[in-house]
């Protein structure tokens, strides 16, 4: 019997299913032990991924692509969008349609909000969605609710603050919905430019989270288990005045930490700009490497889930 997300593409969270939810994370755990026991896996052998990256990344598509070779499967990639044929002017849906005849799943990255469900549209092989534009970045996401439950334990009852820039970080984007189903307390911490944007806030809201937006970090530390920063994301902005006044908006130190509350866990999808100290990798609850690690078991679980080799 096939799993639940069996052919589905991974396009955003929002209309994740609690049981699908539970479904990647559980996978997750598992291959996880079964790699660490065995050193490889055979699960995707035969198969072929094929990251297509028009956007840098060095985390989301290694990541995917070590998921794919530690199960026994294999990789093709465009890493450049200039050595692509995207460089000659061929749109999204030719270059997936032409992929579909070589892999068996597709990553994909591109700076256009809703590309990646444009991609998932024009093909019948899973689509994931590895970011589109200041959209959504659900697998990172995943990895996220997936480090938060090995860090602290569980993911019941916790009180998290997500800072930077809200309004661009697609990251945040996707995180905030997954946290708010285990009622997690959310703390928005922005300058009021970069804010969270309204329709994501507002139907959460009505959804029955609670949400507090503030531009203090230091309040919203004081009363967080969880601190998530973000880079203020530069390439999104159309004036590069406007990005320099706001790029060192939150600077993490330990000094930040010691007004924190005890033994809070600090995160960050990197890459890091400035916003947290070098100092701070010192600090036991320092996670965003570890973080950045966990990419690989919940990438396994993604691959072998939708292609029914779980
Ligand atoms: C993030 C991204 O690409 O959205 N990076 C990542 O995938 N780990 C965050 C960022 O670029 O700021």
């Amino acid at each position: 019997m096939s799993s639940i997300l069996y052919g589905k593409d991974i396009l955003q969270t929002d209309t994740m299913s609690d049981q699908q939810l539970e479904l990647i994370l559980s996978t997750a755990a598992r291959l996880e032990d079964e790699l660490e026991a065995r050193g490889q896996l055979d699960n995707m052998k035969g198969l072929v991924l094929a990251t297509l990256f028009f956007e840098p990344s060095t985390r989301t598509r290694l990541s995917f692509e070590t998921a794919m070779l530690r199960l026994g499967g294999q990789v093709i990639t465009v890493a450049d969008p200039k050595t692509s044929s995207a460089a000659k002017g061929e749109s999204l849906a030719d270059s997936v349609r032409t992929v579909e005849g070589y892999a068996d799943v597709i990553a994909i990255r591109h700076p256009r909000k809703g590309s990646a469900q444009e991609a998932a549209d024009a093909v019948n092989i899973p689509v994931i969605n590895g970011g589109d534009g200041a959209g959504q970045h659900p697998t990172q996401a995943l990895l996220d609710i997936y480090t938060i439950q090995k860090e602290k334990g569980s993911l019941s009852g916790l009180t998290v603050a997500l800072a930077g820039d809200l309004k661009n970080g697609r990251t945040v984007h996707s995180l905030v919905y997954l946290l708010a189903r285990f009622n997690a307390r959310l703390f928005f911490v922005s300058p009021p430019q970069l804010s969270m944007p309204a329709e994501i806030t507002t139907e959460l809201r009505e959804a029955g989270a609670d949400i507090t937006v503030t531009d203090d970090l230091t309040l919203a530390a004081r009363q967080s288990d969880v601190l998530y920063m973000t880079r203020i994301q530069r390439e999104r902005f159309d004036d590069p005045a406007e990005y320099e006044k706001l790029k060192g908006s939150y600077v993490l130190d330990m000094g930040v930490i010691r007004q924190a509350k005890p033994g809070i866990t600090i995160m960050h999808p990197l890459p890091r700009v400035d916003e947290i100290k070098t100092e701070v990798d010192a600090y036991e609850g320092a996670a965003y490497f570890r973080q950045a690690a966990n990419g690989v078991p919940i990438r396994m679980a993604l691959l072998t889930l939708v292609t029914g080799r779980e």
